[in-house]
């Protein structure tokens, strides 16, 4: 999505390199919405010898250089995989207890930062089913940050695609029996409606790091448009100057949304009555 110039930008805080590719940028063509699928903490503290939760650690300072550098952009809107429910379920009870402590440790070590970069801290995904004191932490950090007007950063936590579809079509069902509506008349803004992401556009960027070419049940009803962005750069070492050579990347683009694009070839008024072949 292209949309109005951005009046919130701080471009004079972005490093000399990131400034280098900020200036080959379109301005007016930004996306409004980026997701990231943060892949790689692992095989980068592989390959350090280090072991497995010191890679979410570094990745979770990627974490906050990356929002940085979205929120000097002004861009409205920034998605984070961060924790899947397959995660929760699939991963070594003392790498999931690692991931929790370490979020808690994120949001109070870098509120302040959020402040003071207008960042507004937000959620998606079965978060009532993460551990109390987790709960109470996203909060609280959620509240503090509730009036900032920059980016809005969402933590994808206790996230699936297809249990946000779920849970989306459990409370349309709600409303539809409530309402009396008869289930012919439900269309595609219903079902959105009741997404967790129904407050913001569909992300028109989806960065992939690590090589991994798979959408890994993040976003499936929103990305249907979305351009996908892969680099085989792991997570931890991704910066705000990778968020930009993405969006450089995006910028070179066509977006067609099932219409035609420049190169589509000619069409003339003869198409519909041409002869149809099929051999
Ligand atoms: C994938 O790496 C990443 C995750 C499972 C979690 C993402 C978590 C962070 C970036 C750290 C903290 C985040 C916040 C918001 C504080 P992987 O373990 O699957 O890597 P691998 O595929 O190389 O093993």
């Amino acid at each position: 999505m292209t949309g109005s110039l951005r009046t919130g930008t701080r471009i004079g805080e972005l490093s000399a390199e990131e400034r280098a590719v900020y200036a080959t940028l379109r301005p007016e063509h930004l996306p409004q919405h980026v997701a990231i699928i943060m892949d790689g903490n692992g095989r980068w503290a592989g390959s350090h010898s280090f072991k497995r939760f010191l890679g979410h650690q570094q990745g979770a300072k990627s974490v906050q250089q990356v929002t940085e550098t979205a929120s000097r952009i002004d861009l409205p809107w920034l998605t984070l995989y961060a924790f899947s429910i397959e995660n929760k379920l699939r991963r070594p009870r003392a790498e999931v207890s690692f991931l929790m402590r370490l979020l808690k440790a994120y949001l109070e070590s870098n509120l302040q930062r959020m402040m003071d970069n207008n960042v507004r801290i937000r959620y998606i995904g079965r978060t009532h089913e993460l551990p109390p004191d987790v709960q109470e932490k996203m909060s609280w950090a959620a509240d503090a940050t509730a009036k900032n007007t920059g980016t809005t950063l969402t933590l994808a936590l206790n996230y699936g695609g297809r249990a946000e579809i779920v849970d989306s079509f459990r409370a349309l069902a709600a409303e539809m029996q409530q309402k009396q509506i008869p289930f012919d008349q439900v269309s595609e803004a219903d079902i959105h409606r009741h997404l967790y992401t129904a407050h913001m556009p569909d992300p028109d960027l989806l960065i992939r790091t690590s090589g991994e070419m798979r959408l890994s049940n993040f976003l499936p009803w929103q990305t249907a448009y979305t351009e996908i962005f892969v680099t085989e750069r792991l997570w931890p070492d991704f910066r705000g100057i990778h968020l930009l050579e993405a969006i450089a990347d995006f910028q070179g683009r066509e977006r067609r949304y099932g219409g035609l694009g420049k190169n589509s070839g000619a069409v003339d008024e003869e198409t519909e009555c041409a002869p149809v072949v099929v051999s």
